[in-house]
């Protein structure tokens, strides 16, 4: 939910600001600008549209030339994308951009008015740029920071500049990330770290109601009362390859590319003499044996990969797992408590309401066990136990090496559950491991198919709304297939567990409407195959995503994706199978025309409610 950069240094500020807003507009993309020191002035430049739109306007306007400067990359809360609603928000003597929501701002603007303040924007941001002009008077940028944040309800990470000093940049968060990039007589702020990668993989994470200043001796920490405080300095793992899209069209298509590594290092990672190892986590066969029961809450992607492991955990170590949607979660007073283990599983670590579910647990006296891909994150920090899955920098909006490295995590945690817990003995805890040790071929198995997928893709470009169906686990994969379909290629797309079609849904079912049946699971797949005829018979046009070896009789699928299985625990048939769904995604979103790595509306990491 967008993205802030800031620079100071000796390199052109506006190539690196914009460079570093390349690499943030997963965040938001309804608009962009940069507010740039030329000399003594602030220069600003920004618009609705794409990066690629401002990119257009430096090139027809000229670019600001200058060292020091902010950036932002907008995903729009309060007022529509335009320009006047873009950042940089500016007041004369303060420019700030602006990541999070103002919650208070409509009472805050009422008084700014009352004081002689006039707004240009709709956005809650800009309340923020005069309310630090307000406090200004002593012309301190600290205090009137300190004065600003304690006033501020809500969530935000700012970046800061004040006219009255040209090199300085001032960052400040609550409940947004920001993060200080530090390099070699040059120093960066940002909203996540591939924004100036390509410069320094060094950095120091701002914590909650923390400011920094960059300056030209280096970087300096504050607290809420202005006093200076020493940060941690650290280095990124990753590298600048990671943030780019290697000779592929897409970010979406090169991560579903990668998802065969990426399990494979989970694996590695996890997996000692055969048989997954949580105790590096903290997590021992001891602790898992005390939980009476198991929450598994997230959004999205990552909550469907929640109910995929909701089957791995129940049947293999019957335990009850219950599966909530995190903003459900957090409203629902849910009766949790000590004994029991509350999983959060996130890609970003930074959505605002799987970080609140967290938080509640964690009051409740349940203990939090977060599934978390990026390590820096606000929830991988604050849950009691953090297992960081190595799917690396996800960049495309429709999360897909992400999913597969939570369900990889979430499959070697119910393996253990279940030998802790006395209901596999260690010969079936090894077989397990060593078959989810062969998804890795599979996966890449599906990936040589694309063709076939890309195919199925064209069988739906033409629709306005399709079905997926399926039962058990095939019911937990159609979820998340149908979510991925909907959101790049922007077809209409319900899923339902199969058996639940006829409870009214079918009568939606007429000639031609494509059915999209995935059979994986054997002991279920006589029923799916019933409800699959049912559709057809009412005219559907049916697609079918199967072990090879189901049987179905002649004409009643008009497409079939047999997917090679061999000897594959149906349990673990979801990961290949996503593959197959996610690249059909991908393909009908290429074939409508869509941008895949942006869609509409959407933005990755959703850090507001
Ligand atoms: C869909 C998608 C979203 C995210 C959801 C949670 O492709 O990516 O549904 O899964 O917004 O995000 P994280 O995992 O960052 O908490």
């Amino acid at each position: 939910m967008c993205g802030i950069v800031g620079y100071l240094g000796a390199r052109d500020c506006t190539s690196v600001l914009m460079d570093g807003l390349e690499k943030l507009e997963y965040r938001g993309y309804d608009s962009a600008g940069i507010a740039v020191f030329e000399g003594a002035e602030i220069k600003t430049v920004k618009t609705r549209g794409k990066l690629a739109a401002m990119s257009e306007k430096l090139e027809r306007e000229g670019s600001p030339k200058g060292h020091c400067g902010i950036g932002h990359t907008r995903w729009a809360t309060h007022g529509e994308p335009s320009d006047v609603n873009s950042h940089p928000h500016s007041n004369g003597r303060v420019t700030i951009v602006h990541n999070g929501i103002i919650e208070n701002y409509a009472e805050l603007k009422e008084f700014l008015t009352e004081q002689g303040y006039t707004f240009l924007s709709q956005t809650d941001s800009e309340v923020v740029a005069c309310l630090l002009d307000y406090y200004y008077a002593e012309r301190n940028p600290l205090h009137a920071i300190t004065e600003t944040l304690k006033e501020l309800r809500g969530s935000y990470a700012l970046g800061i500049i004040f006219k009255d000093f040209p090199e300085r940049v001032y960052a400040a968060r609550f409940g947004s990330p920001l993060i200080v990039g530090l390099g070699e007589g040059e120093n960066f702020i940002a909203s996540d770290i591939p924004a100036f990668l390509k410069y320094t993989k060094d950095y120091v994470l701002l914590d909650d109601n923390e400011i920094v200043r960059l300056d030209p001796n280096g970087a300096r920490f504050f607290d809420l009362h202005g006093m200076s405080i020493e940060k941690e300095r650290q280095t990124a793992e990753w590298d600048v390859e990671q943030a780019q899209k290697c000779g592929f069209p897409h970010y979406m298509l090169k991560e579903i590319h990668e998802q065969p590594d990426v399990v494979g290092k989970m694996l590695d990672g996890i997996v000692k003499d055969g048989e997954p190892d949580f105790t590096q986590f903290g997590v021992t066969d001891d602790m898992l044996r005390g939980f009476r029961r198991v929450f598994i809450t997230a959004c999205g992607t990552a909550m469907y990969a929640g109910m995929v492991a909701k089957y791995a955990m129940e049947r293999l170590a019957r335990v009850p797992v219950t599966v909530e949607i995190a903003s459900e979660f957090r409203y629902m007073e849910p009766i949790v408590g000590e004994g029991d283990l509350v999983i959060v599983v996130s890609q970003s670590g930074e959505t605002a309401d799987t970080k609140a579910s967290l938080e509640l647990a964690k009051e409740l006296g349940a203990t939090t066990l977060a599934v978390v891909n990026v390590k820096y994150s606000a929830i991988a920090r604050e849950a009691d136990i953090c297992i960081n899955t190595l799917g690396g920098l996800e960049i495309a909006v429709a999360s897909t090496k992400a999913y597969s490295v939570q369900i990889t995590t979430l499959y070697l945690l119910a393996f253990r559950f279940a030998f802790a817990r006395g209901e596999i003995d260690e010969n079936e805890l090894k077989r397990l491991t060593e078959q989810l040790c062969g998804t890795p071929k599979l996966i890449s198995d599906v990936i040589e198919r694309s063709d076939e997928c890309q195919f199925i893709a064209s069988k739906l470009v033409n629709t306005e709304t399709l079905f997926f169906i399926g039962r058990g686990l095939d019911y937990a994969l159609s979820l998340e297939g149908s979510l991925k379909l909907k959101e790049i290629s922007y077809i209409h797309s319900e899923a339902y567990a199969a058996g639940e079609l006829k409870h009214g849904p079918i009568a939606l079912i007429q000639q031609n409407i494509p059915v999209i049946t995935i059979a994986t699971q054997r002991h279920v797949v006589e029923k799916t195959i019933s409800n699959m005829e049912e559709v057809k018979a009412r005219g559907a046009n049916v697609i079918m995503i199967c072990r090879e070896d189901a049987r179905v009789a002649d004409g009643k699928a008009d497409l079939r994706l047999d997917l090679a299985l061999g000897e594959l625990d149906d349990l673990l048939a979801p990961l290949p199978t996503m593959c197959a769904l996610q690249l059909i995604a991908y393909y009908s979103s290429i074939l409508r025309g869509n941008d895949p790595d942006k869609p509409r509306n959407l933005a990755k990491s959703v850090t507001t409610e």
